[in-house]
């Protein structure tokens, strides 16, 4: 199976992929991914929007500062109602009318709901700092060093309806040092996510990958869309 199907979602599709970046936090991804962006190195790609749950974070102020429309989406505003679900249609109305063909998750800190990843299905990227399967969840950095691993790192995966567990599309690590406590050892982690995140995004543009079970295969060219 190619992984995802087809990135075009919307009728009169263009080449060039739409993607939209779900944030939350301080949005060092988010400005990496911006800056890939404008540089053309996601491929044929524009990040068409940045939105997130909490008004006010460092990554809505990475998109305004790139020109990119920074869409604060209240998880308790209107139609949401504190809802997953209802979160969920309004995530995907929001990104249907920007007609967006991927989303890449940057440290969004709420599960998508069922609804929203059948709607994206194979067409969610996530990002998490640690060797998945090991230390899921959200607090994977403080886990990894309270269970004494001498390497951990991060992985880029489709997202898939349970948390931090589709396959994987790329992985890299990093040591963790004598002296490292959450902070240092995040920092370390982040700046190697703020390279691999557009290398696999770029894979996924392209076409390059390709699904059997759970294994992301990455070929040379193109592979040809279902
Ligand atoms: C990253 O470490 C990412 O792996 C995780 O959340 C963190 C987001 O950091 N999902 P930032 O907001 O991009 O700086």
């Amino acid at each position: 199976m190619v992984y995802p199907p087809t990135l075009s979602t919307h009728p009169n599709a263009s080449v060039t992929t739409r993607i939209a970046v779900l944030a939350s936090g301080a949005g060092t991804n988010a400005e990496a991914l911006l800056g890939a962006a404008s540089r053309g190195e996601l491929g044929d790609a524009e990040v068409v929007v940045l939105a997130s749950d909490r008004d006010g974070c460092g990554a809505l102020a990475a998109a305004r500062r790139a020109g990119i429309e920074a869409l604060f989406l209240d998880p308790a505003g209107p139609g949401a109602g504190g809802d997953r679900d209802a979160y969920g249609r309004v995530l995907v109305a929001a990104l249907r009318e920007r007609q967006v063909d991927l989303v890449c998750l940057a440290g969004f800190m709420r599960i998508l709901s069922a609804g929203f990843i059948a709607a994206y299905e194979a067409r969610v990227l996530n990002i998490h700092p640690a060797l998945l399967p090991a230390f899921p969840g959200a607090h994977a950095v403080a886990d990894a060093l309270a269970w004494g691993v001498k390497v951990t790192g991060t992985t880029v995966h489709f997202a898939d309806e349970a948390v931090d567990h589709g396959p994987i599309v790329a992985q890299a690590c990093v040591p963790v040092l004598e002296g490292d406590d959450e902070a240092s050892l995040h920092e370390r982690i982040k700046a190697v996510e703020h390279r691999l995140y557009p290398e696999a995004i770029r894979l996924v543009v392209e076409g390059r990958t390709a699904t059997a079970g759970r294994r992301v295969l990455i070929t040379a060219a193109p592979v040809a869309r279902r």
